[in-house]
C-alpha cells in the first residue's frame, strides 16, 4: 500500500519512550506553534507508541519522518512544521466538502451538549431518525430503511448478513455466498474482507470467512480489443451458475472501483448485472463507500450508471469524515421481513447511529446541497480530466480512467505494449520515488500497485481549475522524472 512518505526503511527505534506522558498535546486554532515548541516529540511517540494502519511502521526512523498532519483547510492541510499540502485524496477518499468548515464542528459541539450519546439498539435519538429520513429522501428507488453503523467495512458485513438473514427468512437457508470483483477492496473484518479481492490483503488471515466467491473486474485497458464489452457482467453469471443460484445471497459491487484504479464499468454493465441478480434471486449491493455523496458527482454511484441496487452501503463522505459513520440502505422489499411481530434482524454495533455522527453529516448533507456541490463536480470533471489528460505524452503514463473526482493514471513500462512493471520495479517506482517526491512537493494523493501500478486523485468535491493546475504543476515533472529514473534502473548501462 502505497503511504506519503513509504520510504521502506527499516526503523532505528527500539526501548521504551521517556517523555511519552508529558506535555499533554492540545489542538491550538492552528496546532503548529504548539508542536514547533517540541519538534521532535510526537516524531519519537509516533515512532514509539502509535501502530498506523496499513503502514511499514519500519519505513520510519530519525532520517525518515511520520507524516504528521495538523490542521486543514478547505483543499489543504498543514504538517507539523506548517508546510502546506494539496489534499488530493480528500484525506482517503472522505473529506469531501474540505477541511476546517467550522459548521460541522458546531454541529458536533451541539449535539454533545443535547444528548452526547445513547445507542440505536431499541432506543432511537433524534439526529439518527431525522437523518435516515433524509437519506431515504435523496437515495433512489425504494431504498427507504438505514441501518447505521460506525464506517465502511462495518456496513459491508451488516449488508452480508443482511443479505443472508432476508433470504433465511424467505425460506432460502443455503443462501450464503457473496459474489465481488478480483482486485476490489470491501474491507478488512473477516467478512468484508472475504469480499476483498485482493490476494496479498487476505492472505495473512486465512482462512477466510467461507463463501467469497471472486469474477473479473472490469479493467478494460487490459482486454483484447476484440472482447465483448460486456464480457465481465456475463462472468458473474457464469459464477452464480457454476456455485448453484441457490447457494448465492448478493453480489456486491462498486460503482467504479477503487482497487486497480478507478475502473469504470462499461456501458450497460449494471443492467446486465441487474437482469442476472434478478434472473437468480440475487441481491446486488452497491458498495459505494466512495462512491457516494458527490464523489462521482452524485449523492450516490447507483445514480451515474442508472441503476437501482437492493442495498447500498456508505460511509466516508456521509459525514466528510468530520465523525466516523457508515449505512446500510435497504430497499422495502428487503426490510420487510423484519418489521413484523417478534422478527428482528439480529445484528447491530453500540456505535452505529452515533448521535453526534449523525448531527455531523446532517450538517455536512446541508453544505453540499446550499454549495452544491455534486454540481460542482459534474461542472469541473471536464477540465479535470483533461488535465490528467494531458499527461498522456509522458512515456510513463498508459491510461487515465475514472469518474467525477475520483480517477486514476496507470503507470506502465511500455506504452505500445502495456507492459506493466514488475514487484520490484514498482517498489522502486513507487516507495523508492513517487510517493516520497509526491509528497516532498506537497501533494497527497495516493500511489498503489496492489494491481498494476497507479497514482490515484480524489480531491474534495470543492476543488477547482486552481487546484487541478497545482496537481499538474507537481505531477508532470515528476512522471517525467520518474520515467527516466526508472529506465536508468532497469538498464543502469544507459545512465
Ligand atoms: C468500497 C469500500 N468498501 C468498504 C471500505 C471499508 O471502509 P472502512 O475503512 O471505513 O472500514 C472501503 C474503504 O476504503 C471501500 O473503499
Amino acid at each position: 500500500m502505497g503511504s506519503p512518505a513509504d520510504v521502506n526503511r527499516p526503523s532505528q527505534e527500539s526501548g521504551a519512550e521517556e517523555g511519552s506522558t508529558s506535555t499533554p498535546w492540545a489542538p491550538g486554532p492552528s496546532g503548529v506553534a504548539l508542536l514547533e515548541d517540541h519538534p521532535d516529540r510526537l516524531q519519537r511517540l509516533a515512532r514509539r507508541h502509535l501502530w498506523m494502519h496499513f503502514t511499514r511502521m519500519g519505513s520510519y526512523d530519525e532520517h525518515h519522518a511520520v507524516p504528521v498532519i495538523v490542521r486543514g483547510e478547505g483543499c489543504y492541510v498543514y504538517d507539523e512544521h506548517g508546510k502546506r499540502y494539496l489534499d488530493g485524496l480528500s484525506a482517503l477518499y472522505c473529506v469531501n466538502v474540505g477541511h476546517g468548515r467550522s459548521e460541522l464542528a458546531a454541529a458536533a459541539a451541539a449535539q454533545m451538549n443535547e444528548l452526547a450519546f445513547y445507542t440505536n439498539w431499541s432506543y432511537a435519538h433524534p439526529p439518527s431518525i431525522e437523518l435516515a429520513a433524509r437519506i431515504a429522501g435523496l437515495a433512489p428507488g425504494n431504498l427507504n430503511r438505514v441501518f447505521f453503523t460506525s464506517g465502511g467495512s462495518e456496513a459491508v458485513e451488516s449488508a452480508w448478513k443482511l443479505a443472508k438473514a432476508y433470504h433465511h427468512a424467505q425460506g432460502d437457508h443455503n443462501r450464503h455466498k457473496l459474489i465481488s470483483r478480483n482486485l476490489s477492496y470491501h474491507g478488512t473484518s473477516m467478512g468484508a474482507l472475504s469480499a476483498t479481492g485482493l490476494t496479498a490483503l487476505r492472505t495473512p488471515f486465512e482462512p477466510m470467512t467461507p463463501g467469497g466467491i471472486h469474477v473479473p473486474n472490469t479493467n478494460s485497458y487490459r482486454w483484447r480489443e476484440d472482447r465483448d464489452p460486456l464480457w465481465a457482467a456475463d462472468a458473474i453469471e457464469e459464477a452464480i451458475l457454476f456455485e448453484g443460484p441457490e447457494t448465492v445471497a448478493a453480489v456486491i459491487l462498486e460503482p467504479v472501483q477503487n482497487g486497480g484504479g478507478c475502473f469504470v464499468p462499461q456501458d450497460g454493465y449494471f443492467q446486465r448485472v441487474r437482469e442476472i441478480c434478478d434472473r437468480h434471486g440475487v441481491l446486488l449491493i452497491s458498495d459505494e463507500v466512495i462512491c457516494s455523496w458527490g464523489r462521482i458527482g452524485h449523492w450516490f454511484g447507483c445514480e451515474r450508471y442508472d441503476y437501482v441496487p437492493d442495498m447500498i452501503t456508505t460511509a466516508k463522505g456521509i459525514s466528510s469524515a468530520y465523525a466516523p459513520l457508515g449505512a446500510v440502505i435497504a430497499s422495502d422489499h428487503i426490510a420487510e421481513p423484519f418489521l413484523h411481530g417478534t422478527a428482528a434482524f439480529t445484528h447491530g454495533f453500540t456505535f452505529g447511529g452515533h448521535p453526534v455522527s449523525c448531527a455531523v453529516a446532517m450538517a455536512n448533507i446541508d453544505v453540499m446541497q446550499r454549495e452544491e456541490l455534486c454540481a460542482n463536480v459534474r461542472a469541473n470533471e471536464g477540465p479535470f480530466r483533461e488535465m490528467l489528460d494531458s499527461l498522456r505524452d509522458l512515456p510513463i503514463v498508459g491510461d487515465v480512467r475514472g469518474a467525477g473526482y475520483f480517477q486514476a493514471i496507470e503507470l506502465v513500462k511500455d506504452k505500445e505494449t502495456k507492459e506493466t512493471f514488475d514487484a520490484r520495479e514498482s517498489e522502486e517506482l513507487l516507495r523508492g520515488y513517487l510517493s516520497g517526491e509526491l509528497y516532498r512537493r506537497g501533494l497527497i494523493c495516493r500511489t498503489d500497485d496492489r494491481g498494476d501500478p497507479i497514482v490515484q486523485l480524489s480531491p474534495p468535491l470543492i476543488a477547482g481549475a486552481e487546484q487541478f493546475e497545482e496537481i499538474e504543476a507537481i505531477l508532470r515533472p515528476v512522471l517525467s522524472e520518474a520515467s527516466e529514473r526508472m529506465e536508468r534502473w532497469s538498464s543502469p548501462s544507459k545512465a
